[in-house]
């Protein structure tokens, strides 16, 4: 962070607590499932829409398990009017993993909660940073303008380099480490103060608790920022990998296809699912997994949730065809795509 964006953070707490939004009915509760809820309903529709269509649907759908019990005609008649319908079938398949996946809860971090449809890492980490205190950064639209404009960030985020760079200052402006409690109101006033004062066409920089640190407003041009130059269509996707060692060390790889993501690369065995990772393995491999920390890769359209499932198997348990065992030292000689060789030298 630079001498000029010190206090930032402290400033969009306060400033959130006195001129924010505040009693919202999502506001200052833990309950994910809530959270979540109206998260998704913000995403695409205003506040004053979203709170008679919430109320009705909590009261039909409690909690996710009711959720994930209905049926498809019925979500979507709940839903009926709020436009964007991808957004509902996200939201019933979301609760529906979440009950089949989770044991019913949500997951507690926003990299696992970026796993589940219809929830962008922007999304996970407002829910996150919302009911668990996580310190993790969003990036709604919103938010990049205020970011942008603050930090006078002139890259054109139509570059994923650019919005990347966007992320990691987004990160590097967060309350100091060990302040769960402001993490509500931070990231709650970063929203707020792009929906009602950082405005496209006519900022309200008198009444901004954090004029006097922004560059755009310096510059006497706020409404030059964010620079885009063309809509750039990012997708997510959730990949499991695993990670067999044999006693001696040595790890499995597998020589990817000609087509598509790390293409004729040596790679961990692939999978869209954990399930389809297990029941690849023998039965008596599956009881010992590890679930190792799930990492963030950006690719250039994409956001590749990447979760690393440890076995310990002997040489001979893996016979496909596939691949083979290769020993550490080989592996500086192989073409392996980047998030899998720090994997592996972690
Ligand atoms: N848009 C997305 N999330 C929001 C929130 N928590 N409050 C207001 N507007 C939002």
């Amino acid at each position: 962070m630079s001498a000029r964006t010190a206090g930032l953070a402290d400033r969009v707490v306060s400033w959130q607590q006195t001129h924010g939004r505040s009693g919202l009915p999502w506001q200052g509760i833990r309950d994910p499932y809530r959270v979540w809820l109206s998260e998704i309903m913000l995403q695409q529709t205003q506040v004053s829409v979203v709170l008679d269509y919430y109320a009705r649907f909590l009261r039909r759908f409690p909690d996710v398990a009711a959720l994930a019990a209905a049926g498809d005609d019925e979500v979507m008649a709940m839903w009926s009017g709020l436009g964007y319908y991808s957004r509902a079938r996200n939201l019933h398949n979301c609760a529906r993993q979440v009950v089949a996946n989770h044991g019913g809860e949500f997951p507690r971090t926003a990299l696992e909660l970026a796993t589940l449809p219809g929830i962008g890492r922007s999304t996970a980490a407002a829910i996150a940073s919302f009911c668990f205190g996580e310190r993790v950064a969003i990036l709604d639209g919103n938010v990049k303008r205020v970011l942008t404009r603050v930090l006078g960030f002139e890259k054109d985020l139509a570059q994923a380099a650019s919005e990347r760079e966007l992320w990691a200052s987004a990160e590097s402006l967060l309350p100091a480490p060990g302040c769960a409690e402001s993490m509500p109101a931070y990231t709650q006033g970063l929203m707020d103060l792009g929906a009602t004062l950082c405005l496209p066409r006519n900022p309200q920089c008198l009444l901004c608790p954090v004029s006097d640190l922004c560059t755009a407003r310096e510059q006497g041009r706020p409404q030059d920022y964010p620079v885009k130059s063309r809509k750039l269509k990012r997708s997510a996707q959730s990949l499991w990998l695993l990670h067999a060692q044999s006693p001696d060390g040595s790890v499995w790889l597998e020589k990817r296809p000609a087509t598509g993501i790390w293409a004729g690369l040596y790679c961990l065995p692939v999978f869209e699912s954990r399930a389809e990772l297990a029941a690849a393995l023998p039965q008596t491999v599956r009881a010992g997994l590890r679930d190792d920390p799930a990492f963030l890769h950006v690719l250039t359209h994409k956001d590749l949730y990447l979760h690393p499932v440890g076995a310990q198997l002997k040489s001979s348990a893996l016979c496909k065809e596939a691949g083979a065992w290769f020993d550490p030292v080989r592996w500086p000689a192989l073409g392996l795509p980047a998030p899998i060789r720090k994997l592996l030298s972690a």
